[in-house]
């Protein structure tokens, strides 16, 4: 007989990560073949071409100087004033649309996720996003009493299924007054994809024809947290303008985080951006969020917050910050050129990669195909749809060959299917 304390609505819940098994799994062949040998594509951080994590100089250099009072003291439940200002400066940089605009400060990007999911969808309700999806969505959802569903991110052409997307909007639409969509554009985590202009010109059109009349509320996530790898800085950003003069019934949220862009991963510094051609629901979700922190996490890392303000607020630190990151962004790109070039070439179907982190490749059993990969010391972690490959973190002299070694897995594994 086993016991249980745990309440009903916790009983069983296990937080199993495909990741972290992938990569306990390249850690133990590091320690029997050397690091030299072994091709660990299951990170999600930036690793330089020594394979060592890497900090943006500028952002360890204005971290490590920070008086300790402003890294001990307590901040504002809402953030510090300057971080608020600052990150919607740096969410649109020139591409902020007409609107009403609040910025809450959160822990992460994962906070902005939590806390859109509290305060904008109702319990027992589905949230939308794309069948590729980062698998923290799921549990954010379940843990808050909302269901996920899905609708496929690609066409037969591999172009955004907005056909899909419809379609689902107005099958949860059918039974449901409101709807939370979340988007993860630009530099897609896993795929690498980012919906274009006219993806958002459709997207903002469907939302917008469901709106009509007011009687359903629609809030559109923009989990951004992979933008500052994903191309021109307001080139990727111009798609935000579409966000201005929306119905008041859709209210735009973009999920800006400092893991990625400020490589402060640990951390636990981001803030949601709320969008809205309506000054009274600004106001609201400036209360409500502010709410939700108090009643989450109480107030977030103020060193952090502190940090990127010092540099924002320097055209300086600025720029010297935006050239070390541009390097980084560079190498990655590299990197994800390499493989799309190589599969292009031997003739693996990887979905469209554009920008950022990660790629994919489709498979049936992903389990079966990294496990082959193994035996050529490739570590990748299997998602339900596929094979995800960290760009991020694979030098480019090691991602040399990884495609072609990628379809050998496959093919095997379909031999023996
Ligand atoms: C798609 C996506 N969104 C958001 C995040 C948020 O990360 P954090 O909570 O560290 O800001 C991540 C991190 O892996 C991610 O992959």
């Amino acid at each position: 007989m086993t016991i249980s304390m745990a309440a009903s609505h916790s009983v069983g819940k296990v937080a199993k990560d495909a990741i972290f098994g992938a990569s306990a799994a390249a850690n133990k062949a590091v320690l029997e073949f050397g690091a030299g040998k072994v091709t660990n594509a299951t990170i999600g951080a930036f690793m330089d071409d020594e394979e060592r994590l890497a900090c943006i100089p500028t952002v360890e250099k204005i971290f490590r100087e920070l008086p300790m009072k402003d890294i001990i003291a307590y901040a504002p439940i809402s953030g510090l004033p300057a971080y608020l200002d600052a990150v919607i400066d740096l969410t649109f940089a020139d591409q902020k649309p007409e609107g009403y605009f609040a910025s809450v400060a959160t822990a992460g990007g994962t906070g902005v996720i939590h806390h859109s999911i509290w305060n904008y969808s109702e319990i027992g309700d589905t949230v939308l996003t794309s069948d590729w999806f980062w698998g923290a969505y799921n549990i954010l959802c379940t843990e808050a009493k909302r269901k996920l569903d899905t609708y496929a991110l690609f066409d037969e052409a591999h172009s955004f299924n907005i056909a899909g997307f419809s379609a689902k909007v107005k099958e949860i639409l059918a039974k449901q007054d409101s709807i939370l969509i979340i988007i993860n554009t630009p530099a897609h985590n896993p795929t690498g994809y980012s919906l274009s202009e006219e993806d958002w010109t459709q997207v903002l059109d469907v939302c917008r024809d469901h709106a009509e009349g007011g009687k359903k509320k629609i809030t559109l996530l923009v989990d951004i947290a992979y933008i500052d790898f994903a191309g021109e800085k307001n080139e990727c950003r111009k798609f935000m303008k579409q966000f201005g003069h929306l119905p008041e019934n859709i209210l735009g949220i973009f999920a800006f985080s400092m893991s990625k862009g400020y490589t402060l991963y640990g951390q636990r510094t981001g803030a949601m951006i709320g969008v809205s051609s309506s000054k009274e629901v600004i106001r609201e979700f400036a209360e409500i969020n502010q709410y939700t922190s108090r009643a989450t996490w109480s107030n977030i890392n103020r060193g952090a917050m502190t940090m990127l303000a010092t540099i924002h607020q320097d055209q300086a630190l600025t720029r010297q910050f935006e050239a070390e990151r541009e390097a980084y962004y560079q190498l990655i790109r590299e990197r994800g050129a390499i493989f799309m070039e190589e599969a292009k070439a031997c003739g693996l179907k990887a979905l469209p990669y554009k920008a950022g982190f990660f790629l994919s490749v489709p498979a049936k059993d992903s389990v079966a195909v990294c496990q082959k990969l193994h035996e050529d010391l490739i570590f990748a972690v299997p998602l339900k749809r596929g094979v995800r490959i960290a760009a991020c973190a694979v030098p480019a002299a090691k991602m040399k060959g990884i495609a072609a070694k990628t379809l050998k897995a496959l093919q095997f594994v379909d031999g023996v299917k």
